[in-house]
């Protein structure tokens, strides 16, 4: 029998895919390389926004109904058996907590029996490590710290789709990072919806400790962390990122809203000042530290001037890069009871004018490279221009170019042109390759 994955998501859906793979490869089924082929597609959801969860279902609806759905993930997690009510055809559903079952899961339905899910959360770590062959990518290696999310920012629903935290031990963190690093990896990405929360039991040791041992005992080039949540922001970050070098100056660090008030309201638990704060410290400590951020726009009550803090906030830090979103009302959240007085139409402005300052902001960034050389690690072909490549500097920027150089390698390439969100450049070969 050959399965499909489509994943949706963020990149705990991309790591839980790599195992469902693995775990459906090692008995004995093949994965296919498009949804045509396979007998059994398994989509893996998000249900962070309503869009998201829409996706889903469009998704499903295309297939004829001879083949199998299993709806895996988020979606899986927070509707349960309400989806089999929906007017696409699923035959099972199975939560972010039992993808481990997926086998077993499988017997039952090629055995014809009736739509289940399965959705219970376990209190234990799952250790599943995805083998090489089954990674996305043979460059950038995941690897999962913790799993779900005990902040409930009011506007969230990821605390409901993934449970509590769990945090997996240091010994099984060092040893994948090893086993990636040995097989050619070049950077390590720990994962996790609050990765500076990560911490062992009764006092033990916490992320700083952690990035450290990462550090010192793994041979990769870049180690990088998503995400940190600015409310558990730790000094001993700083100290141990600028004591090592191989840890990227780069942090994903999202802010959601430059207004202290909003952010209140969604039970974030950093003022402005505060986030500010740290920032100027990383900076302090690391002159070459770069920061990227998520922001919603529209939450109930934010008011022009709410978001003419989030605007200025965004000038002062100069963000590589910003994830936007337009708030997305979500079951079960605190702030779904909120009103929202603001037509859809004026939020969709703030969208576009917070899009427009930071396209301004990334034009400005990028044009102080033109004509220096930046150093990248080159991730993949270009999906469209045949001889091209995209390499990503130390701090996530896209840099386009002409290459030969193999898939994983590092390289210098001097900057020819720039926009708001690439660089385009003319790789420099060392002389022996020239
Ligand atoms: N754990 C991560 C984020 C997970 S969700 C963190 O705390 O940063 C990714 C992003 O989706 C969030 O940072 C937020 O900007 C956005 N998001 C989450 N819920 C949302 C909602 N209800 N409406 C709009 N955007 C939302
Ligand atoms: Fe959601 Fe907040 Fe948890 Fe991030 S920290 S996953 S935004 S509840
Ligand atoms: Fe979406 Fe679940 Fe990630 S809701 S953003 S796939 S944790």
């Amino acid at each position: 029998m050959n399965f499909f994955i489509k994943t949706f998501g963020c990149q705990m859906n991309v790591n839980d895919s790599e195992k469902i793979r693995q775990l459906l490869e090692n008995k004995g089924l093949t994965l296919c390389s498009s949804e045509a082929a396979a007998d059994i597609i398994i989509v893996n959801s998000c249900a962070v926004r309503e869009k998201a969860q829409e996706k889903i279902f469009s998704y499903i609806g295309q297939f004829p109904s001879a083949k199998k759905i299993i709806v895996a993930g988020c979606v899986a997690q927070v509707e349960k058996e309400a989806l089999f009510k929906k007017k696409v055809k699923i035959d099972y559903a199975i939560g972010t907590h039992q993808f481990y079952r997926i086998g077993e899961i499988l017997d039952k339905i090629v055995d014809g029996r009736r739509a289940e899910a399965a959705a219970a959360f376990n209190r234990q770590w799952q250790e599943l490590v995805p083998a090489v062959q089954a990674r996305s990518s043979r460059v950038s290696g995941y690897v999962s710290i913790m799993e779900g999310c005990d902040n409930f920012c009011s506007y969230c629903i990821v605390p409901f789709t993934r449970g509590r935290e769990k945090y997996r031990p240091m010994a099984a963190i060092l040893r994948e990072a090893e086993y990636l690093a040995g097989r050619g990896f070049k950077e390590i990405v720990l994962l996790g919806q609050n990765v500076n929360h990560w911490h062992e039991a009764n006092g033990g040791r916490t992320f700083p400790e952690l990035l450290r041992q990462l550090a010192r005992n793994v041979p990769v080039p870049w180690i990088r962390f998503i995400t940190s949540y600015p409310g558990y922001h730790d000094r001993e970050l700083l100290q141990v990122m600028a004591a090592n070098r191989n840890i990227a100056r780069h942090i994903h660090f999202p802010a959601q809203s430059g207004s202290t008030r909003i952010l209140k309201k969604m039970n974030r638990t950093y003022s402005r000042a505060q986030y500010l704060k740290i920032v100027r410290a990383f900076q302090a400590a690391m002159p070459e530290m770069r920061f990227s951020s998520d922001f919603i726009v529209g939450f109930p009550g934010e008011s022009d001037h709410d978001f003419n803090l989030t605007l200025s906030l965004i000038e002062q830090v100069e963000y590589e890069s910003i994830f936007s979103f337009i708030y997305s009302p979500r079951p079960g959240t605190k702030a779904a009871t909120y009103t929202r007085e603001l037509a859809p139409g004026a939020v969709k402005q703030r969208l576009y004018a917070l899009q427009e300052l930071q396209a301004r902001i990334q034009l400005k960034n990028n044009r102080r490279w033109l004509g220096k050389v930046i150093e990248v690690l080159i991730t993949e072909k270009h999906p469209k221009k045949t001889g091209e490549v995209i390499g990503r500097s130390e701090s996530y920027r896209v840099v386009n170019f002409a290459s030969r150089t193999a898939i994983g390698a590092f390289t210098r390439v001097k900057v020819t042109a720039v926009g708001p969100h690439s660089l385009r450049g003319e790789e420099i070969l060392k002389s022996a390759d020239a």
